[in-house]
């Protein structure tokens, strides 16, 4: 079943570890997705841009989350991976969504927090949790080139910005830019946990989002997670895994035209990469919470 995030998330806070939100646009990565979170026994969050519902649709991706969550001992949230669109938004609430997430962060910040307050009032009368941006995270998203200026330093989350974004808006949980970048590493990335601290003391009960997380080293990722970081968004290594799993069956000699003999292995290889961030996280063993 898929569930609501409200009570997972308050124990991530209260505890100290954190969720992780793997992206799909396909049942193979699905599959990958809930077969890790079962066997580490970990709440999971499966998400899927508004690019993956271009690709799969969206009543067919609800479709595979609902039924793969039906199958497994462990709480599945399906999200909205940076949703621009108020109007996607809605129709992802009214397919069956637990969770969206409202990115105007390139707008100003009167612009985002009025669009953010609007989704918010949207999403919790109908009992759906909401993560919204302050400050932007850059790179290679959902592989479309973010617009914006400058570099990835110019649009850190302002820890002066956070409290008056939270109260006005009434968000569940702040998506941060704090030194992560989308997609593939550039070397550059690094968590700058100085500005989460002071982003915790602004907002002490929010929890937070980190994205970007590909190519951040296990140890940094499970610093992040004991600080009230909840949530950590992770795409592109799973894309790296399938892509070279499939790579790889290509490049060896064989005389099949199976489908499954391509996928099974890609399969495996996302699934391994989901354990090894599950474990990274702290989330293995906290199903049952
Ligand atoms: O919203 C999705 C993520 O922030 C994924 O970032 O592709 O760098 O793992 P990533
Ligand atoms: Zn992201």
């Amino acid at each position: 079943m898929i569930i609501k995030p409200h009570d997972i998330f308050k124990d991530a806070l209260k505890k100290g570890y954190a969720i992780g939100a793997f992206n799909t646009s396909n049942l193979e990565v699905t599959q990958a997705i809930v077969a890790a979170a079962e066997k580490q026994k970990a709440p999971v969050i499966v998400q899927t841009s508004e690019g993956a519902i271009k690709y799969g649709g969206l009543n067919v991706l609800t479709g595979i989350v609902e039924t793969l969550s039906e199958e497994v001992n462990v709480p599945v949230v399906l999200h909205l991976d940076h949703g621009k669109s108020v109007d996607m938004i809605k129709r992802c609430i009214e397919a069956g969504y637990t969770s969206v997430m409202i990115d105007a962060s390139k707008k100003s910040l009167e612009d985002n927090m009025e669009i953010t307050a609007e989704v918010v009032e949207y999403a919790h009368a109908r009992g759906v949790w909401v993560e919204a941006e302050l400050g932007a995270i850059m790179g290679i998203e959902g592989a479309q080139k973010m617009e914006g200026e400058g570099t990835p330093d110019d649009w850190l989350t302002d820890p002066k910005e956070v409290e008056m974004f939270v109260k006005e808006t009434g968000v569940d949980a702040l998506a941060v830019s704090v030194g992560t970048i989308h997609g593939a590493f550039t070397g550059q990335e690094y968590i700058r946990f100085e500005l989460i601290e002071e982003i915790e003391k602004k907002a002490p009960q929010m929890p937070m989002v980190l994205h970007g997380a590909s190519g951040i080293s296990g140890d940094r990722i499970s610093r992040a997670a004991k600080s009230n970081v909840c949530k950590v968004n992770i795409d592109t290594e799973l894309r790296i895994a399938f892509t070279d799993a499939v790579k790889a069956y290509f490049s060896a000699d064989h005389d099949k035209v199976d489908p499954r003999e391509l996928l099974g292995p890609a399969k495996e290889a996302v699934q391994g990469v989901v354990e090894e961030k599950i474990q990274s996280l702290g989330s293995a063993g906290k199903a049952n919470v």
